[in-house]
């Protein structure tokens, strides 16, 4: 029999016995990726790992699911999986991938792992959500963290503005841009992009041990304290500098208003950087970067991973190859010089990368061995998804008034995490 006729016949026998294979010799030389890398900036950092792969021989089927934080692919993935038919990865953040693994669906990649020592080139941290009981099942491509600023140099330079060392000096510039017309703060009123602002501000008004006993001990008296309501009282302040238009906008379009230099400064991660790399604006020049004001010497991460779920065994080579390409430090310098991010292995040299991302390499590794590098608790790297939605609901509803005082802010979020444990 032809080979392709031999895929077919056995493509209609498994489909008649209800299974999963490849209808023919192409498709296991092909990896279908979920993502939700749908902006500009993350299209293109991408397409660095799409055509490495292309040039090993591997064809890429897409599955982009637009939506800024992920909600909206997990849930496809999640309806994925629950048909039986996975696929040969998806992007993930931190809690949701040690579910996947728990439930038996990731694929162990340690024949890669120990050849390869990824035990030693990937930071112990992310480790907790990489492996499960010793068996790497899920891949980093790297490290992103929130608590920045994204400032037009052009804007900054007409009002006269200097980077602002903690809160009250950020209100200072906000206050400065107000006066010159110019919106100050480019906002997307998003659940995820509120909560990813808030994280920056609670590390910024309670430091780092605070931080951590809130968000990853969840310490009912750090949730409850005088300092969690004073981090509601400066997100509250914050309210004074968005423009009228900011509920629902895109995080991407948000970027865009300080990138044309209709806003002076976005408080976003670093995935904001590609949208000012694909503009060609250059670091320092058109743009500048900032630690969140008071957060300097932290990082607040979130990682970008490959879950790998199980493939029929036909489809392993392929996905083998996808893991091989994720973690070799080429497609980790190309991939993040455009993403705006850091490279998840720490052997990554940071020649290629501009001062923004030289700076995160630095900050990564500073944070790392002082104990400040910690996760962030929107995007799922403090704690599991139902208590991150729990959240970022009530930082939304705070901020668009539907909560009125930090004092009831506090009571809801003690509330709706005990709620969600
Ligand atoms: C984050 C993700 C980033 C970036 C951002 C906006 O959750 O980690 O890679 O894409 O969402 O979509």
């Amino acid at each position: 029999m032809k080979l392709r006729n031999f895929y077919l016949a056995s493509a209609m026998a498994a489909s008649a016995l209800g299974l999963a294979v490849p209808a023919h010799a192409a498709d296991v030389k092909q990896v279908q990726v979920l993502h939700w890398w749908t902006s500009g900036g993350e299209a293109a950092a991408l397409a660095t790992l799409k055509s490495y792969l292309a040039k090993e021989g591997y064809a890429w089927k897409d599955v982009p699911i637009a939506g800024g934080g992920g909600a909206a692919a997990m849930t496809t993935l999640k309806a994925m999986v629950a048909a039986g038919n996975p696929p040969t990865a998806s992007q993930i953040l931190g809690y949701y991938a040690l579910d996947y693994a728990k439930a038996g669906k990731l694929n162990d990649l340690n024949v890669l792992a120990t050849k390869e020592h990824w035990d030693k080139v990937i930071p112990k941290a992310l480790q907790k959500f990489t492996t499960t009981n010793g068996k790497w099942d899920a891949i980093p491509i790297n490290i992103h963290s929130v608590n920045w600023l994204w400032i037009n140099k052009a804007v900054m330079d007409k009002i006269g503005g200097t980077e602002p060392k903690n809160f009250d000096e950020f209100i200072a510039l906000l206050d400065k841009a107000k006066k010159a017309g110019v919106i100050p703060l480019a906002l997307g009123g998003q659940p995820w992009q509120e909560g990813t602002m808030f994280d920056s501000v609670v590390m910024s008004t309670g430091g780092p041990a605070f931080y951590k006993k809130a968000f990853v001990d969840l310490d009912p008296t750090a949730l409850k304290s005088a300092t969690m309501k004073k981090a509601f009282d400066n997100l509250a302040k914050l309210r004074a500098y968005v423009d009228p238009n900011y509920a629902g906008r895109d995080w991407n379009l948000a970027t865009a208003m300080v990138i044309k230099g209709d806003a002076l400064v976005q408080v976003m991660g670093d995935w904001a950087k590609g949208e000012f790399t694909v503009a060609h604006k250059v670091a320092g020049k058109d743009f500048l970067c900032y630690r969140f004001p008071g957060t300097e010497g932290t990082v607040i991460y979130n990682t970008d991973m490959f879950a790998m779920f199980q493939v029929p065994a036909d489809l392993r080579g392929a996905q083998l190859a996808l893991a091989d390409a994720v973690m070799s430090p080429a497609v980790q310098s190309a991939f993040n010089v455009i993403k705006g991010s850091v490279p998840a292995r720490m052997d990554v040299p940071d020649t290629a990368f501009d001062m923004c991302g030289k700076k995160g390499i630095a900050d990564v590794k500073k944070a790392d061995a002082a104990g400040t590098f910690v996760g962030s608790m929107t995007q799922n790297y403090a704690q599991p998804p139902a208590i991150a939605t729990a959240y970022t609901d009530v930082v939304t509803k705070f901020f668009h008034g539907e909560i009125k005082t930090s004092d009831a802010a506090v009571a809801e979020l003690s509330k709706a995490i005990d709620a969600a444990k």
